[in-house]
């Protein structure tokens, strides 16, 4: 049983990249199982800080295989770049696989992405704009282009023919947009088509194969479970398919539900969003500034990486955070950015809520509910003191232990790894999830 699923357990930038940087160490083949480039990753290493929005973070050892699943919606162009990116700074993407079967993020879908922003007025979903939404939109409307389709010219020009004419219907009867040229939209996909044919493969096969192997695989999901379409804060989520949460990393790289061996849940110490919808813990005041701010002028504050869009900030949702290591089978918690918390002489946590004078305490389905909520908290003290060096856990002050351990409690599942800061080695590791000794 080789697998081990990194999700995110709030709304997206829990940390996941680092938390893969770290445990791609002991794995063979990582890869990316969903969402687009709307996901941003950001790691620090001995190279310096890189934001990743498609390329498995496990690109950094080398000799690693890295997968983009077949889950995943490749918008070319970022793809090209970011590879341009790593190989300027050194990095070697040779061992870089895209799946044949991916989904390609077309021309059209980020316009569509920002005109159905604006059709929507203000029910607005906040999207990051990169048209990762309407490419899964076409995919499951079965007019998707695929990565394979790229290298195919003939079979792609067929299809495309057909497919623009029908976009640019919706694009000018429906939007009241400007339709897109077929010629340059056909030599586009030739261009990006000739630059990724080296890197398009079965990549379903590249995985079974490790698995028989038994080779350690990691499969990378991306935003957070609160985003999910099925469990998150509906319609307020992205539109992955695969969803992002643990259940739909074997869909999104071509395994079995059987490869599944652990799942590595990645909760921030306190909660974070972008975009729209609700989000019961929010704080409106000097907290809430406290928590965006921290470590901004070193690059750390909380401004998106794909967007730049400063986020929501509120104290650590301990019922939403509960719910979601259910619905994911989360066996290990890894607990970052625990040093932004070291500035409050207290700290609270979420326990429960209150709706209409009753107690709830789970995610409700409606959005009138969800959005009604009012946290019920507990206050814990704080530890106002640096903490960024601390490498053991019993070197935390005793109020920052303690807040680790009522985190576990909530969530009934062992914190493994807590981050202090953004640098690879400024972390707590308290068991090493593969089962060896630390
Ligand atoms: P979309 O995925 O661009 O369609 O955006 C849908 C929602 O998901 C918006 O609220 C976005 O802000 C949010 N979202 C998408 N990707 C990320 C991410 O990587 N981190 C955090 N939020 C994200």
């Amino acid at each position: 049983m080789p697998a081990t699923v990194v999700i995110g357990g709030q709304w997206g930038d829990e940390g996941k990249g680092r938390v893969v940087d770290f445990f791609a160490r002991d794995c063979a083949v990582i890869a990316r199982y969903s969402a687009g480039s709307n996901a941003g990753h950001t790691i620090v290493n001995e190279r310096g800080r890189f934001a990743l929005h498609l390329v498995p973070a496990g690109i950094f050892y080398g000799q690693k295989i890295c997968v983009i699943g077949n889950g995943v919606v490749i918008h070319p162009q970022a793809l090209v770049s970011e590879i341009k990116m790593l190989e300027d700074r050194g990095v070697d993407t040779t061992q870089l696989l895209v799946s044949n079967r991916a989904h390609v993020v077309m021309p059209w879908h980020p316009v569509i992405d920002k005109l159905d922003e604006q059709l929507r007025g203000e029910h607005a979903i906040g999207t990051t704009g990169t048209g990762t939404g309407p490419a899964f939109v076409d995919k499951a409307g079965r007019l998707g282009i695929r990565t394979v389709d790229l290298v195919t010219p003939e079979a792609l020009e067929q299809k495309l023919r057909f497919v623009l004419e029908y976009k640019n219907a919706v694009i000018t009867k429906l939007y009241g947009g400007e339709p897109l040229r077929y010629e340059a939209v056909r030599d586009e996909c030739h261009e990006y088509g000739e630059l990724l044919r080296p890197y398009i493969a079965d990549t379903a096969v590249v995985a079974q194969d490790a698995e028989a192997r038994g080779e350690q695989l990691l499969l990378e999901g991306a935003q957070g479970a609160l985003l999910d379409l099925d469990s998150g804060t509906y319609p307020y989520v992205t539109s992955s398919l695969p969803a992002s949460i643990a259940a739909g990393a074997c869909i999104g790289v071509g395994l079995g539900p059987r490869a599944i061996a652990r799942v590595v849940g990645v909760y921030k110490a306190y909660q974070t969003r972008v975009g729209h919808g609700p989000m019961p813990t929010e704080l409106f005041d000097a907290d809430g500034d406290a928590l965006r701010d921290h470590g901004r002028a070193q690059g750390t504050g909380e401004y998106g990486t794909t967007t730049g869009r400063p986020r929501r900030c509120g104290w650590f949702d301990g019922v939403l955070a509960r719910y979601t290591a259910r619905l994911n089978g989360v066996t290990s918690v890894a607990l970052t950015r625990l040093d932004v918390l070291a500035q409050f002489e207290r700290v609270k946590i979420c326990t429960g809520y209150e709706l209409e004078g009753q107690r709830v305490d789970t995610l409700p389905g409606a959005l009138t509910a969800m959005t009604a909520l009012e946290p019920i908290y507990e206050e814990l003290p704080g530890w106002r003191e640096e903490i960024s060096h601390v490498r053991t856990f019993g070197d935390l002050p005793p109020a920052a232990r303690a807040y680790v351990q009522r985190v576990e409690q909530l969530l009934g599942v062992p914190v493994d790894m807590i981050s202090v800061g953004p640098e690879r080695e400024q972390a707590i590791v308290t068991r090493d999830i593969f089962g060896g000794t630390l």
